[in-house]
């Protein structure tokens, strides 16, 4: 039985665990070892998450412990829109793109499952919440970002509705890998 409730504070450290479980398993051969390594040490994530970012949790087991988890919330900007400061302005780079600010565009940042729980469900019961609240919120699309290389999470994806939009981006802090965006209408 997996049942999905929103996270907590006190959820950090099983979201870290799960966090670089996940990252080994599926990034293996994409992204070089060392590189997961830093990426998903202890403290590499945000010690103050965004306020715009939800999160929820998927639990299973006997004695239920966190097996999954999704984040979400309004549309990031890309890395071109959010270098430098605003040329007329010269305030800092929003955080959010103009949809993602209007709430008509939502995305989803993160979504891991630890391996030993893969194919059981909890991808699509978490991603099931994510939609609906986003729906629920008024966005009118979603968005994610996938590693090309990526094929399990992008056919998982393609079944929940989401299909490539011509979105690209290559992430230079993980070795140069290209990810690749994905939307679907809500
Ligand atoms: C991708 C990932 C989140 C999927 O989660 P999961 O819990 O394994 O997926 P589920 O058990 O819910 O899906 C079970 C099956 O139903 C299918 N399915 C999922 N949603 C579906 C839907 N809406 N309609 C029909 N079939 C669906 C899936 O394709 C999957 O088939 P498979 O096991 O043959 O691949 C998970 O495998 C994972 O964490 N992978 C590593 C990290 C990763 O790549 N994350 C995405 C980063 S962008």
């Amino acid at each position: 039985m997996i049942e999905i409730r929103h996270g907590l504070a006190a959820d950090s450290p099983a979201i870290a665990r799960v966090r670089r479980d996940s990252w080994h398993a599926a990034y293996e051969g994409i992204i070089p070892a060392p590189i997961i390594d830093r990426a998903t040490a202890t403290g590499a994530a945000a010690a103050d998450p965004p306020p715009y970012r939800r999160t929820l949790v998927a639990e299973a087991g006997e004695h239920p412990a966190v097996i999954g988890y999704a984040s979400f919330g309004p549309e990031r900007a890309g890395p071109g829109a959010a270098v430098g400061p605003h040329p007329l302005t010269q305030a800092g780079p929003h955080p959010l793109t103009q949809a993602g600010r209007a709430g008509l565009v939502g995305e989803l940042y993160a979504l891991y499952v630890t391996p030993d729980w893969w194919s059981a469900g909890a991808g699509r019961a978490l991603m099931g919440r994510v939609l609906a609240s986003l729906e629920t919120d008024g966005c009118r699309r979603a968005v994610l970002w996938v590693l090309a290389d990526n094929a399990r999470a992008r056919r998982f994806y393609e079944r929940a509705g989401f299909a490539p939009d011509g979105g690209t981006n290559i992430l230079t802090g993980l070795g140069g890998v290209t990810e690749v965006r994905y939307s679907r209408s809500l």
